[in-house]
């Protein structure tokens, strides 16, 4: 979730508001590949790039499962390969900020600035519509096999190859100019069962790469089961999600998304078709889980701890700054942030928004509480309210399942735009008054400079049986701060400017109060200087010696992934060695 899904809960409710192998895997199919030498990857247009029959031949081998990307906005213009319809376009806007528009597409991309314009649906219709930085051709894959193929077509040819899933992510990881992409979203098989090892008996759920989260808990609830999902019903389990972190609803309870994972089935860069689970590529696993998407080898499936469905207790709360010129409405802040520890202590989840407008606590998820005993974890923030008296609006209600607590409180975040920065906050600053007071110091001077800030507050201490790669930061966090600015439709130079404000200004203001902190690197600034250590901390130096090993010939890119600091990105997208 980030910010913008809450910007749009807040514009809507105004502040009131494994996949079949029925052919044998190709044999010694990148036997003797060797690193490319050419600097920079195969563009469109070069002599180097594939014929229309290196193309169709790749298509034949994958029986027909090479699609080339025509981007959804193509009935917005005019000069496309889909004729212009208003009617069409107008509905595409309206839909623009579902992500399911984006996530069952080959090629879109949620994050507006990895779009590029490319082709808007927001522009007039003599406007551009050029696949840009979408991907030439993605490969809906179905099978190992298919992985395969696409990895090797990939390498001999020098092209740039992207792993796409949902298209959520926000630092352009599932898209690139030029790329050619092992598309998962296909990949939706589910089986439960019993899993036993020394690190975890219970049940499990196996989940194919293409599988969402809203998929994954409708299946674990029909045997009355509960896995670790996002805010997002619409992420994916197995991708960018769990291997970069994964916070969610449950989170307090059960741990991060990557603290679930029990076994990775993985397809690496040169074809290996390997598992790595808490005894087997003991080192891919723990760099999997938690070390960041698209990098390290494709993943065909992940096998997830499932839990025992529980009841739900879930709150919401929110008010206005009544008086924009007394402290009563900031010293409330300060009691909610002080309150936060117990929350979290407890097993809770709480998402919460703030503008130098409003505070609102979109959900506080509570597992095992009943709504009565939820109520005593926001008491000192009610209290504090009756006693400024600052009008509120709280509701919370009980649920018999996670799922029913899921689908009627939580917050579903659209795919909208926006420019984005964070910062994990770690809970020694909600330790004392001063601290506090400091930290609600630098959140209102964030707010006042017209930005939201999205908190996610968890309580993800527990490190897993069997250790992984997760960001240490999350490991003292109390919250995510996630800073975000709405997007401007008509000025890309605007977004721009938002963006260095976050960057530059705004979050240093939470970077200088969590010295040697770090950030959540799925909701973050693409742009965070110092990434390698906001982004990974001390696991840096290991994380990359398993891409490394795993990745010799630096397949696999994304900005900010592990390993990406061997390329450079052109001005027109193109990839060339560093
Ligand atoms: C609207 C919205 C809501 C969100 N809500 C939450 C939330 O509640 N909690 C949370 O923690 N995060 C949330 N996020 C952030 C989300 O976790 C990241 O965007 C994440 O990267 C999504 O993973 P994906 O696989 O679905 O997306 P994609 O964009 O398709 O992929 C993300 C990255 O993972 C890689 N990848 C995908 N599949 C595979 C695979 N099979 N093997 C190897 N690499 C793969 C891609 O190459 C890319 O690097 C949200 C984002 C958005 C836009
Ligand atoms: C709070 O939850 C109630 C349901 O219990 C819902 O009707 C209301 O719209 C929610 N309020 C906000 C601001 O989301
Ligand atoms: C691949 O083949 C299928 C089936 O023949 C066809 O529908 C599709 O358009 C082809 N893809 C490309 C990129 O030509
Ligand atoms: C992708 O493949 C699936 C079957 O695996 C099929 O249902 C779907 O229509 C295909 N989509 C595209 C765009 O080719
Ligand atoms: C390397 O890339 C070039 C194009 O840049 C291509 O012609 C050549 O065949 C590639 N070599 C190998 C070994 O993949
Ligand atoms: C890891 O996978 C291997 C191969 O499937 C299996 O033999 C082993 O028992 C698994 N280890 C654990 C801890 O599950
Ligand atoms: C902490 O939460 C518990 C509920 O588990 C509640 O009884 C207690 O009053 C809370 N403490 C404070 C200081 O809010
Ligand atoms: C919040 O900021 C907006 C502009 O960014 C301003 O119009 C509004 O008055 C501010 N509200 C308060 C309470 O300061
Ligand atoms: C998480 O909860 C445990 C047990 O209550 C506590 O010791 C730890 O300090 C908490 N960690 C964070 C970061 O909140
Ligand atoms: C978008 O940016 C332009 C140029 O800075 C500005 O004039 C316009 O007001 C902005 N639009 C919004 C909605 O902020
Ligand atoms: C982004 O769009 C601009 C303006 O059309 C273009 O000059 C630039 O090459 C594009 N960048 C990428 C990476 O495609």
């Amino acid at each position: 979730m980030i910010g913008l899904r809450f910007f749009f809960t807040l514009q809507v409710a105004c502040l009131t508001a494994l996949a079949s192998q029925s052919l044998p895997p190709p044999q010694n199919l990148l036997h003797g590949v060797v690193a490319n030498s050419s600097q920079c990857r195969c563009f469109p247009g070069d002599a180097c790039w594939p014929s229309e029959e290196a193309w169709s031949n790749l298509n034949a081998t994958l029986d027909g499962r090479l699609v080339a990307t025509i981007p959804i906005a193509s009935v917005c213009h005019d000069s496309s390969s889909t004729p212009y319809s208003a009617e069409a376009c107008e509905q595409l806007r309206l839909d623009w900020a579902d992500p399911n528009i984006h996530s069952d597409s080959s090629s879109s991309v949620m994050a507006a600035f990895f779009a590029n314009m490319s082709c808007d649906p927001f522009t007039a219709p003599e406007a551009q519509c050029v696949i840009g930085t979408y991907v030439q051709y993605a490969v809906n894959a179905s099978s190992a096999r298919d992985f395969q193929l696409t990895l090797a077509f990939a390498q001999e040819n020098n092209i740039r190859l992207v792993i796409r899933n949902t298209g959520h992510d926000y630092m352009g990881k599932s898209t690139g100019a030029g790329g050619l992409a092992i598309w998962t979203h296909h990949l939706k098989d589910i089986t439960i069962h019993d899993y036993v090892s020394d690190a975890y008996t219970g049940k499990a759920l196996t989940v194919g790469a293409g599988v969402q989260v809203h998929e994954a808990l409708t299946a674990a609830h029909a045997e009355g089961l509960v896995i670790v999902g996002g805010d997002s019903s619409n992420v994916g389990l197995a991708g960018g999600y769990s291997q970069g972190g994964g916070h969610g609803p449950l989170a307090s309870t059960f741990g991060l998304a990557a603290d679930q994972v029990l076994e990775w089935e993985v397809i690496t860069a040169t074809g290996q078709h390997l598992k790595a689970n808490a005894t087997d590529n003991t080192d891919l696993y723990w760099a999997l889980s938690g070390g960041g998407g698209g990098t390290y080898g494709a993943v065909l499936s992940a096998t997830v701890k499932a839990h025992p469905d529980v009841q739900v207790a879930i709150a919401n709360l929110t008010f206005a700054n009544p008086n924009p010129t007394s402290e009563a409405y900031y010293d409330t802040v300060k009691v909610f942030l002080g309150s936060l520890p117990n929350i979290t202590d407890n097993g809770a989840v709480c998402i919460w928004l703030l503008s130098n407008d409003s505070l609102t606590i979109q959900s506080l998820t509570a597992p095992g509480f009943t709504s009565q005993k939820l109520q005593s974890l926001l008491q000192p923030t009610l209290e504090k309210l009756d006693r400024e008296l600052i009008p509120y609006a709280y509701a919370v209600e009980d649920f018999p399942t996670f799922l029913d607590s899921y689908h009627s409180m939580s917050v579903d975040p659209p795919a909208s735009e926006g420019s984005f920065g964070s910062r994990l906050i770690s809970r020694s600053l909600l330790s004392s008054d001063s601290s506090i007071a400091s930290l609600t110091a630098a959140l209102r001077f964030i707010v006042s400079k017209g930005a939201l800030i999205s908190g996610l507050s968890v309580n993800v201490s527990r490190t897993p049986t069997t250790p992984n790669s997760v960001n240490p930061a999350w490991r003292t966090a109390a919250f995510s701060a996630v800073v975000g600015m709405y997007w401007n439709q008509t000025s890309f130079e605007a977004n721009i400017k938002d963006q260095q404000l976050i960057r530059n200004v705004l979050i240093p203001r939470l970077a200088d109060l969590t010295p040697h902190g770090g950030a959540y690197m799925n909701e973050a600034d693409f742009g965070q200087p110092d990434w390698q250590y906001v982004f990974y901390g001390e696991n840096y130096g290991r994380l990359l010696a398993i891409k490394e090993k795993y990745d010799p010939y630096d397949l696999f890119y994304g900005l900010t992934a592990m390993g990406s600091e061997a390329w450079i990105s052109q001005p027109d997208g193109r990839l060339c060695r560093a």
